[in-house]
C-alpha cells in the first residue's frame, strides 16, 4: 500500500534539511563544527530513512545528495551566462609596477580630471585547482560547470553536488533570484597525500599533484567517485546576479557570498598600491608551505567594482586584475648521471646529476632520487628526461620521468656493491629500502656527516660551523671526530682558505658557548641511529644522566616513551662501540658538560594547563625556541587553534591562524607580549 507522509513527517523533513544544512556549513565552510560527527550522521540517517520511505520527499537540494548519483554516459555542454575569463600574469616586481601604471594611465585617459594616484586592491591566493561556475535559482543550486574554453564548459552538476563546502541551498538574507558564483575546486594537500598513499598501497596509479587530482576527480562521469575524493571549494567572484544589490567593492562581494553560505579564502585581504600587493606576494610566499591548499601565485584585483567596470577587458582577460606567479616548482631536464652519497648512518642515497635547470627560483644541478625502490617505482634511468620538483625549502627531487622522451640508449641505475667513498662492502637489510656502507666510522663520509650533525641547529647549534667548513676542516686533517673540534685554535683556523681572524675567533667563541648543552640535545647530537629530537628528550627525561643511559639494557630502555625494540638495540650497540665511548670521554675532557633537566612536577609549573599556538615570524626568538620556553614553563604548544586555545602567539605575517583566533575570540599575543609572559612567568616559577 502506498502511504503518504503525514504533516508531522513533512515538518520533520523540513527541520532535518535546515539542521543538516546548518551543521554542514559550520563544519565545511566555517571550519567550526558545533556538534560531533556522530550526531550529524544520526540526523542524516533519520533524513535518509524518511526519504526512502517517501521518495517524493527527496529533492535535489537535500543534504543527503552528497553521495553521488548513478553514472552519466557523457557530460552535456553548458554555455556560461557571462564568459569565464583568464588572467594576465606578472613574474616580477617590475611587471607588477607596470600593471599599476597601466591602470592609472588608463584611468587618466578615461577621465582627464582623475585624481586617483594609488589604488585599493583585493588580493587573494591564486588557488591551483579547477575553475568552476555554480548557478543558483531562488537559492537552490541548479547547475555546476567547468570553465571549458571560457564560453562553454561541461555540465558537472552531479559532481559539484558532492562537494560539502558548496551550498546546495543558500542561507541568509536578500538571496538573489539568479546567482552565478565562480571559484576554484581544489584538493586539500592532506587529502591529496592520503589519496596517493591509498593508491600506492593498492598498487594503483598516483596523481602527479593536487591540481591534477582535483581535475581528475571532477571529470568523473560517476559522481560517486567524486564524492569519495574529499574536494573543497573557495569562491572568488560573482558572475551574473539578478535580484540583489551589487556591492561597491569586490571585497564586499566576497563577504556577501560568505553571508549566503559560500566558502571564501581566509587568506585574502585588501591592500593599497602596488607596494601593498608586493608585500602580500612576499607574505603568502613565506607561508605557502604551511597553507592547507596548493597555490601557484597570488591575484591582485582592483577593489572598486566601478573602476573595474571603467577599466574593462582586453582580449580574454580583465585589465583590472593580474596574477603574480611564483616561479614554477617543476621543470623538465636531462638526467646525466647518478651518484651515490653516503649519509651519517652509512645510508647510500642516489643523487641525480642534472643538466642545470631553473626551478622553484634557483638553479638546480643535483636532485635526490631517494632510494632504489623509488627509482624502480618511477622507472628512472640515466639518459631520461625527468621532471625536477623543488617546493619551498624541500630538497629538489626527481618527481617522475617523461616516458615519451626516453631515448634508446638509457642505462639502468644499479646500487654499487662497494662504498664509493671508503670501498667497504654495501649491504641491504631485508625489509629496509636503504642500502648501507658497512665501513662505520672508518668511512670518511660517515665521519664528516657525524660532525655536521653534531654542529647542526637542532644538535649543539654551533654558530659559524656550517657543512662547508666541516668538509674543509676534515679534508685539511684538522679534525677527525667531534671531540677534535674543541681542540681547534685560532692559529689552526686562520690557515684555512677564506677564513679571516675575526671568523676564526668567532668560531672558537661559539664552540666555547656550546659546551653546556641540555642532556637531550647532547644525546641527539651523538647521532645514534633512530634517536631523533623527541626520543633524545624522552631518554634524557627518563634517565637524567648519560651514565644511566649507557648502563641501560634493551629491556630497560623500552620502558621509555617512544622507545621500541629497534631504537633500544641501536642505543645499546652505540654504547658498545669502544670508539664511541672514547669520543664521549674526549668530549667531557674538553669541558663539555650536559645540563640536567630541572625536574619539576608538570602540574606545578606556572603555565600548566595552558595551550598556545604559535604562528608568523618571531624576530627575537625562533618559533622552536618560543615553543621550548613555553613547554619548559608547563604549557602545551599545539599546531591548530580551537576554542580551548589559551592564546595565539602571532608573529609578523601571521595569516589564517590569526583570522581563526579572532573569529573564535581567542586571545592574541604579539612577540613583545610573549617575551613578557615568559619573563614574568619564569620569575614566578
Ligand atoms: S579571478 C576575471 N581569482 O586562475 C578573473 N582566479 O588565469 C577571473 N584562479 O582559471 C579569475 N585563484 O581558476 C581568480 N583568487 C582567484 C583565483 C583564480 C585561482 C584561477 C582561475 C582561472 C585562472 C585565471
Amino acid at each position: 500500500m502506498i502511504t503518504k507522509p503525514d504533516q508531522h513527517q513533512l515538518s520533520q523533513v523540513k527541520n532535518l534539511h535546515e539542521e543538516l544544512h546548518y551543521h554542514n556549513h559550520r563544519y565545511y565552510v566555517l571550519d567550526d563544527p558545533e556538534i560531533p560527527d556522530s550526531e550529524y550522521d544520526k540526523l542524516l540517517r533519520e533524513l535518509q530513512a524518511l526519504e526512502t520511505q517517501f521518495p517524493e520527499l527527496l529533492t535535489s537540494d537535500s543534504p543527503s545528495q552528497r553521495v553521488g548519483a548513478p553514472p552519466l554516459s557523457e557530460f552535456t555542454q553548458v554555455t556560461h551566462l557571462v564568459p569565464m575569463l583568464s588572467l594576465g600574469n606578472a613574474f616580477n616586481e617590475t611587471e607588477v609596477l607596470a600593471f599599476e601604471k597601466r591602470l592609472l594611465d588608463r584611468l587618466t585617459n578615461i577621465n582627464p580630471d582623475n585624481t586617483i594616484t594609488e589604488l585599493e586592491y583585493a588580493v587573494e591566493p591564486k588557488l591551483d585547482g579547477l575553475a568552476v561556475s555554480l548557478l543558483y535559482e531562488n537559492g537552490i543550486l541548479i547547475q555546476g560547470a567547468t570553465r571549458g574554453d571560457g564560453e562553454t564548459g561541461e555540465n558537472i552538476t552531479e559532481n559539484v553536488r558532492t562537494i560539502n563546502s558548496i551550498p546546495l541551498k543558500l542561507s541568509g538574507d536578500n538571496i538573489p533570484q539568479t546567482l552565478e558564483v565562480r571559484g576554484e575546486v581544489y584538493m586539500p594537500k592532506a587529502s591529496f597525500e592520503a589519496l596517493n598513499n591509498k593508491a600506492r598501497e593498492q598498487g594503483e596509479k598516483t596523481f602527479v599533484n593536487p591540481r591534477n587530482a582535483a581535475a581528475g576527480s571532477m571529470r568523473q562521469l560517476d559522481s560517486r567517485i567524486t564524492a569519495s575524493r574529499n574536494l573543497a571549494m573557495y569562491c572568488y567572484a560573482t558572475g551574473r546576479m539578478v535580484g540583489a544589490d551589487v556591492p561597491a567593492k569586490h571585497s564586499d562581494a566576497l563577504q556577501q557570498l560568505a553571508s549566503w553560505g559560500f566558502r571564501i579564502c581566509p587568506d585574502s585581504k585588501v591592500v593599497t598600491g602596488a607596494k601593498g600587493c608586493l608585500e602580500y606576494f612576499e607574505e603568502i610566499g613565506s607561508k605557502r608551505d604551511d597553507l592547507s591548499y596548493d597555490i601557484d601565485g597570488v591575484v591582485f584585483k582592483v577593489n572598486s567594482l566601478e573602476l573595474q567596470h571603467q577599466l574593462g577587458f582586453v582580449s580574454r582577460a580583465p585589465r583590472w586584475a593580474i596574477a603574480h606567479k611564483f616561479p614554477a616548482q617543476e621543470e623538465m631536464t636531462l638526467l646525466k648521471d647518478v651518484e651515490f652519497q653516503v649519509g651519517r648512518t652509512g645510508a647510500l642515497t642516489p643523487v641525480a646529476r642534472l643538466e642545470p635547470v631553473f626551478v622553484g627560483g634557483v638553479t638546480v644541478t643535483n636532485a635526490t632520487l631517494h632510494n632504489m625502490d623509488e627509482i624502480e617505482r618511477k622507472d628512472v634511468r640515466v639518459g631520461d628526461t625527468v621532471i625536477v620538483r623543488r617546493a619551498g625549502d624541500v630538497i629538489p627531487e626527481v618527481a617522475r620521468i617523461v616516458p615519451a622522451k626516453r631515448p634508446d640508449n638509457t642505462q639502468k641505475i644499479v646500487m654499487p656493491s662497494q662504498c664509493p667513498v671508503c670501498n667497504s662492502a654495501v649491504e641491504q637489510i631485508d625489509g629496509e629500502a636503504v642500502s648501507r656502507c658497512t665501513g662505520g666510522l672508518v668511512c670518511p663520509a660517515q665521519q664528516k656527516q657525524a660532525i655536521k650533525h653534531f654542529a647542526s641547529r637542532k644538535a649543539l647549534d654551533i654558530d659559524g660551523l656550517g657543512d662547508k667548513l666541516v668538509e674543509q676542516l676534515f679534508d685539511e686533517k684538522l679534525i677527525e671526530n667531534i671531540s677534535d673540534l674543541y681542540r681547534l685554535k685560532v692559529e689552526d683556523l686562520i690557515k684555512l682558505e677564506r677564513m679571516g681572524e675575526k671568523s676564526a675567533e668567532n668560531l672558537i667563541k661559539s664552540l666555547e658557548l656550546s659546551k653546556k648543552p641540555t642532556l637531550a640535545r647532547f644525546i641527539y647530537s651523538l647521532g645514534i641511529r633512530e634517536v631523533g629530537e623527541t626520543t633524545a628528550k624522552s631518554l634524557s627525561n627518563h634517565y637524567l644522566s648519560l651514565e644511566a643511559i649507557k648502563e641501560a639494557d634493551e629491556e630497560n630502555l623500552q620502558e621509555v616513551n617512544d622507545v621500541g625494540p629497534i631504537v633500544a638495540s641501536h642505543v645499546v650497540s652505540f654504547f658498545q662501540e669502544d670508539h664511541n665511548n672514547q669520543i664521549i670521554d674526549a668530549l667531557f675532557s674538553t669541558g663539555i658538560d650536559p645540563v640536567l633537566p630541572i625536574v619539576v612536577d608538570a602540574k606545578e609549573l606556572p603555565l600548566s594547563g595552558n595551550t598556545y599556538v604559535i604562528t608568523g615570524t618571531l624576530n627575537k626568538m625562533g618559533r622552536s625556541d618560543a615553543k621550548a620556553q613555553l613547554e619548559a614553563l608547563g604549557a602545551k604548544v599545539s599546531g591548530s587553534i580551537s576554542k580551548n586555545t589559551t592564546a595565539l602567539i602571532a608573529g609578523e605575517k601571521a595569516g589564517s591562524k590569526l583570522t581563526k583566533a579572532e573569529s573564535l575570540g581567542v586571545e592574541v599575543l604579539d612577540e613583545e607580549a610573549l617575551l613578557k609572559l615568559i619573563k614574568i612567568t619564569a620569575s614566578d616559577a
